[in-house]
């Protein structure tokens, strides 16, 4: 093995092909139509995105060129003009699809609506006739910080029909997170809601705007949704209620062909330094992107009613739960609050209620079902499931078996997709009628998608090898810059690896050519000189039956370079020595003597980020001694300190 290699130690065999029942009716129904298309996407990269741009997107002007130019500055689709909600919107109105339910909501308090695919283009008419008349012109930045509301959806694809380009900014941002990202991309209207639910409590919005504005003066207008009827403060000639606004504007607004490359929105992700980066997608490749991988990946057919429980103030939200699905002419079901509100089951009574056959959630979620028991998921009826996802970390093979044996009734195959902001769109994942699954595998690139595994100096390393995940070819849905900041793009993305794509990621492939994702590269340990990641030891500790959650970080020690410290959240009430020194032990036994844990702390709950991210610089802190929590000995409980540090993190 080479130096750089990272030592990956975790031992998975098991294997799931899809059923024969499932493949048939699969819209990539083998492995060997998989082979076929991700061979010919490698060796002709223009004639299979081509194809598919002319077979699948709806263009006001065709495209000249498939690609242009190198990576890291492709240009996808030039000369071609269209409009996404043309392609979400409009063209399902010619069919029967007109009165197909496209959003299916259900608000946290129990109310619902459903908005046809007809009812959901008057509505964003209406919008788009509005953001004219407050003055957004195509171009204009638009800030949208709101509850997961209709209006939301509505909101982003009324900027896209007049190209406008939306800025959405999760609700569970301070006023001071708004104000910076107003100010970067220099916004020019806000969309907000006086306030949203969150487990029966109302998280004031419209506050959080007007604190946000005394520091982001680019901002002209602001918009107000009335949701829960909390009360705001209406500045006169720059507040306006949505309901006021909406009531005159007319149903009918012409969608505004725009360029390939017109910008179609800015997502701010956090970098590990630095203030965030405003990821910047474009229109035709994104769009292409969110399109086809929903289809392969998701499977997506007419009859299908697909829920992807992320919030869509993140990526996974923009790209399916709104852009790919409706691109489909899917049913895609939104829901408003919280998993456990008003008791634990509640997403399973959603999925009964609504009949859903296609889940997408995250290994975070799904460790929270675990710990809250089977009898949650027991009490509703999941028959209409035949397919889950997961996405935003590594799964870990233990959460996997229970996701498929209790949500799945061992009849749904799991696609664990990979991929992130930058990358637009899903990027490795199983097929569910062509790829057997293994626990904790994101399997294998999607067509068009060339990953590499390679040392810290660019060489390519062989199978279960684990190095740095890199791309070594464009493809349409990247990321097209950091908007305002084309050098800060350069060198986070393609400075690392020259000639790839880096975001951060390590991984290995195995000898079936899978790809097994070992978490960021940051969260690498050098212990002993042996690099471990530290998502392998957590998945070792979350397979203890006692272990609800694990977070595990270095910290500098004398003898070993960097020593292993696990923060871990217990399923029963036990914070002894002796369970202390059954983990050790456990961890030993599952992956080697190499990581043993040093230090084992029992945490009332592991500290996250508002995007439910584990807050490994504070856990670092904590476990170098730089950060102290007084002096208790047993139980830690970090709320306090994370509610400090939320805003650095
Ligand atoms: O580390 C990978 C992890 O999430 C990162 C991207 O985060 P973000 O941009 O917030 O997007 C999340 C939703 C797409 C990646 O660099 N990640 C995402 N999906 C997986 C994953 N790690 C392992 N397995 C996955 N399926």
């Amino acid at each position: 093995m080479s130096d750089d290699a990272i030592q990956s130690v975790l031992q998975e065999n098991r294997q799931f092909p899809p059923s024969e029942a499932f493949s048939a009716d699969a819209h990539i129904s083998s492995d060997e139509q998989y082979q076929e298309m991700w061979q010919r996407a490698k060796d002709d990269p223009d004639g299979f995105w081509g194809e598919l741009a002319r077979e699948n997107l709806d263009w006001i002007e065709p495209f000249d060129q498939v690609s242009e130019g190198d990576m890291p500055d492709t240009k996808w689709f030039t000369g071609g003009k269209l409009n996404v909600t043309q392609n979400c919107l409009d063209r399902h109105l010619d069919n029967w699809r007109k009165n197909k339910a496209a959003i299916i909501w259900e608000g946290e308090p129990g109310d619902t609506r459903v908005l046809r695919y007809q009812d959901l283009h008057r509505e964003v008419c209406r919008f788009a006739n509005v953001l004219k008349q407050l003055g957004v012109e195509t171009g204009d930045r638009v800030t949208l910080y709101m509850p997961m509301i209709p209006e939301l959806a509505i909101a982003m694809l009324a900027c896209a029909r007049i190209g406008a380009v939306h800025s959405i900014i999760f609700g569970g941002f301070s006023a001071d997170a708004v104000a910076e990202r107003n100010n970067d991309a220099q916004a020019k209207l806000v969309v907000t809601a006086d306030a949203g639910w969150r487990r029966g409590k109302e998280l004031p919005l419209k506050a959080a705007v007007d604190k946000s504005l005394e520091k982001s003066p680019s901002v002209e207008k602001v918009v107000v949704v009335r949701r829960t009827g909390y009360e705001v403060e209406m500045v006169p000639d720059r507040d306006y209620w949505w309901h006021d606004l909406v009531e005159t504007a007319s149903t009918e607004c012409e969608a505004t062909p725009l360029d390939s490359e017109h910008p179609l929105f800015i997502l701010y992700t956090s970098g590990s330094t630095g203030k965030p980066k405003g990821v910047l997608h474009t229109t035709a490749g994104y769009l292409l992107g969110t399109t086809m991988t929903s289809r392969w990946v998701f499977d997506l057919k007419d009859d299908d009613t697909y829920w992807c429980t992320a919030d869509i103030g993140w990526i996974t939200g923009h790209s399916y739960i709104v852009y790919g699905p409706l691109a489909n002419g899917a049913t895609t079901v939104m829901y408003e609050g919280a998993p456990n509100w008003p008791d634990e089951g509640r997403f399973w009574q959603i999925v009964e209620k609504y009949g859903v056959s296609i889940f997408y959630t995250a290994p975070t979620a799904i460790r929270a079902f675990i710990k809250w028991g089977d009898d949650w998921p027991g009490q509703a009826d999941l028959s209409s499931l035949r397919l889950l996802g997961t996405v935003g970390e590594p799964i870990n093979p233990e959460a996997w078996m229970w996701y498929h044996r209790v949500i799945g009734g061992e009849r749904c195959p799991i696609v664990d997709t990979w991929w992130q902001t930058e990358t637009g769109g899903i990027m490795i994942s199983p097929l569910p009628g062509a790829t057997a699954t293994k626990p904790g595998s994101c399997t294998r690139p999607l067509p068009g998608i060339v990953p590499e595994i390679v040392t810290k100096d660019g060489q390519s390393l062989g199978d279960n090898q684990g190095g740095l995940l890199v791309m070594k070819q464009p493809w349409p849905s990247m990321l097209r810059t950091l908007y305002g900041d084309h050098d800060r793009f350069l060198e986070t993305y393609f400075s690392e690896i020259p000639g790839c794509y880096f975001a951060g990621d390590g991984a290995r492939r195995d000898e079936d050519g899978y790809y097994w994702i070992m978490g960021r590269v940051d969260d690498v340990l050098n212990v002993a000189g042996h690099r471990l990641s530290t998502m392998e030891i957590e998945s070792a500790l979350v397979a203890h039956p006692k272990v609800a959650e694990a977070a595990v970080v270095g910290f500098p020690h004398d003898l070993k370079g960097e020593g292993i410290c696990c923060f871990v959240t217990m399923t029963v009430e036990d914070d002894s020595e002796e369970l202390k020194a059954e983990l050790t032990s456990h961890v030993r036994e599952q992956i080697g003597a190499i990581a043993t844990p040093d230090q084992i702390r029992f945490a009332a709950a592991v500290p996250k980020t508002r995007s439910g991210k584990i807050m490994r610089r504070l856990l670092r802190d904590i476990a170098a001694g730089r950060e102290q929590i007084g002096d208790t000995t047993t139980l830690e409980d970090y709320t306090v300190l994370a509610k400090l540090r939320e805003e650095e993190e």
